[in-house]
């Protein structure tokens, strides 16, 4: 098991382990093609990992973690924390800050949330983009066309869990070898020269669940990913690939079609983090689906 503090919605923490134990003893590298916080990629075992996400601004926060030590990334924090005036129960306590319903720690660090996300708008400096992930709405990191970070303040601070999974992420992630890209998955320059022992893990953003990234996601994109493991497949590579096939009443129609003429492994969870606000969760049908 492997938590990140990023908490990145979709990730891949509670299932890591299950998906692990598919993952064959002789893999060379993982392709991991749409890496966001990259759970699978660093939880594995394997030393070498390739991580591509569209997303810069993902990749830029996995980058901090890799070349800084986790206890400065924490005194940084602390710093930005410190500056802004933002609250940090970790060292204050709770009992100064009496909560309203539930507001949580919102209505005292909606001021500060807001002129840190300004600055960061100005000067994109990762550690700041940090600060907001921790401090910002169901942890959510998105940004508009404009590319600025436009998520609103949440209910929580840099609590001690949070801390913990710095640590633990960090130590990590710092002893991988990876090399880092920002490719659509449609790029021919995440297949060329990967040899045979590798494993590419695809974790798509998913038609039929609600996430900020799924807004771009579409029917066509679905159809390309499909085509395109089916032509890596035929070129001889392994894969796995995540999703879901059901959720809240609503079926993946294209994806069950497509993969009966693979390994279909069923796991059963609910997605909180992404379904957030909805009063009546259902089971999701997650599964992964290989070809070894
Ligand atoms: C389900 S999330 C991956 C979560 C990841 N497995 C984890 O553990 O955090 C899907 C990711 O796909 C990325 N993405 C969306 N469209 C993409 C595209 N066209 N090409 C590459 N990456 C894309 C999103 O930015 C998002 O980070």
């Amino acid at each position: 098991m492997l938590y990140s503090p990023l908490n990145y919605q979709g990730n891949k923490s509670r299932i890591v382990d299950r998906l692990l134990s598919l993952l064959p003893q002789d893999v060379s590298s993982v392709h991991e093609v749409f890496c966001g916080s990259a759970v699978f990629s660093f939880a594995s075992a394997v030393n070498r990992v390739y991580l591509n996400d569209i997303n810069i601004h993902i990749t830029d926060l996995i980058r901090y973690f890799h070349e800084n030590d986790a206890n400065d990334i924490i005194e940084q924090a602390d710093n930005i924390i410190r500056q802004y005036g933002l609250t940090n129960t970790f060292y204050e306590g709770k009992n100064r800050y009496p909560e309203h319903g539930h507001e949580g720690l919102s209505r005292y660090n909606k001021a500060a949330f807001n002129r840190l996300k300004a600055d960061y708008n100005i000067d994109k400096d990762v550690a700041k983009l940090f600060v907001l992930s921790i401090y910002g709405f169901n942890h959510y990191i998105r940004f508009n066309s404009k590319d600025e970070f436009n998520v609103p303040v949440g209910k929580i601070d840099f609590v001690k869990t949070l801390r913990d999974k710095t640590r633990a992420y960090c130590s990590v992630i710092r002893n991988k070898e990876m090399i880092i890209s920002n490719y659509d998955f449609r790029s021919e320059e995440l297949y060329c020269g990967v040899e045979k022992t590798a494993v590419y893990y695809f974790d798509p953003p998913y038609l039929i669940t609600q996430a900020p990234y799924n807004l771009f996601w579409t029917e066509k994109e679905e159809a390309d990913l499909l085509s395109l493991i089916d032509g890596l497949n035929a070129d001889g590579y392994r894969f796995i690939l995540s999703n879901v096939i059901e959720s809240n009443g609503k079926q993946n129609e294209l994806l069950c079609g497509w993969m009966k003429k693979y390994n279909v492994k069923h796991i059963y969870r609910q997605y909180l983090n992404s379904n957030y606000q909805k009063k009546n969760k259902s089971n999701a049908d997650e599964v992964a689906i290989t070809n070894f």
